[in-house]
């Protein structure tokens, strides 16, 4: 059961631009990307949803309001609704009701203006990326760069696109399988909160799969797949081992690994790494950058650049 020889640094951290170099650009923009890999990332992070034509691009989340000038077009008002996202009302623009052609006429704008004032001089330049676009990009760069850079994809809420006959699955397995990207060596990892996603994934990719966990005491899908364990269960030593069964890896959210000594959601001694390494799992934490962490009121000002270590790189190191 040794987990297999991933491509990653023999030692040190992985880094991976989590969205791209999204301290720098608007995120999962080809920019955002591709400044990442200059920058020096070892892995690109692009999260992927489906367009209403079934293609894959990548957005943080399908609702697109915050995150493209969507709201500027009169011609979409009309596409303004109201659907249910893993058990929650969310009113918005969504990529499901969009042809590619159409999310084509978008462009993309920062989604934290507040967090990333930096980036909003970027607004309105960039499109929607599709997957294949960003495998094209990173291969271009790969090529001018002179190293293997990776590429991270994260399946988002896939429950969700399955249920509107839109599922991202088989998109992704055949994408990486025209690209040569399906097989052991090459420099991917697919991650996905959605145990049965992995699950199925597992059956049909030969790249290394993440389990990403969140520090939540909540049920971890309830409202999609009826499995009435918690985060807390799946990340118990136990439900470690279970992962391992499926996952190469687990990327749990940095709260609930740092410090190593830190408490859980439930305000436990947490274990995790202890017990994710035990079970022959890989840690690849995520996102270490402002939003996620307290930071001081004059953090922006901060004597100190490096106090914060690459936060405001967002920069994703991995453990
Ligand atoms: O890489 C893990 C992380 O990306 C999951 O969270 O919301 O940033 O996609 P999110
Ligand atoms: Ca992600």
């Amino acid at each position: 059961n040794a987990v297999p020889q991933s491509p990653d640094h023999a030692s040190g951290p992985t880094v991976i631009g989590h969205r791209g170099a999204s301290g720098y650009r608007p995120e999962h923009t080809l920019a955002s990307y591709e400044l990442a890999a200059r920058m020096g990332a070892d892995y690109v992070e692009p999260d992927l949803v489906s367009t209403k034509d079934g293609v894959l691009v990548a957005r943080h989340e399908p609702e697109i309001g915050g995150t493209t000038d969507v709201s500027k077009h009169p011609e979409f008002a009309d596409r303004k609704t109201t659907k249910m996202l893993d058990g929650v009302a969310v009113t918005g623009w969504f990529t499901t009701d969009f042809t590619l052609a159409e999310l084509k006429t978008l462009r993309a704008v920062e989604r934290l203006p507040q967090v990333r004032q930096r980036n909003t001089v970027y607004d309105g330049r960039y499109q929607i990326p599709t997957f294949q676009e960003i495998i094209d990009l990173v291969q271009r760069l790969d090529r001018e760069l002179h190293r293997d850079i990776g590429i991270y994809p994260e399946t988002k809420h896939p429950t969700f696109f399955k249920n509107l006959g839109l599922g991202t699955d088989q998109k992704l397995v055949d994408t990486l399988n025209r690209n040569g990207l399906n097989r052991r060596g090459a420099k991917v990892y697919v991650q996905s909160f959605e145990v049965g996603n992995l699950k199925a994934l597992h059956r049909q990719l030969r790249v290394p799969l993440i389990q990403l966990t969140e520090a939540t005491g909540q049920p971890y899908d309830f409202t999609v797949s009826g499995d009435k364990r918690t985060w807390a269960d799946i990340t118990s030593a136990a439900g470690l081992r279970e992962v391992a069964t499926y996952a190469q890896g687990i990327g749990p959210d940095k709260n609930q690994v740092i410090p190593r000594d830190a408490t859980d959601h439930l305000g436990k001694p947490t274990s995790l790494v202890k017990d994710a390494h035990a079970a022959r799992l890989k840690v690849h934490p995520y996102t270490f950058r402002p939003e996620n962490v307290f930071l001081p009121a004059d953090f922006r000002s901060s004597a100190d650049p490096t106090a914060y270590g690459n936060l405001f790189g967002e920069i994703e190191t991995y453990l």
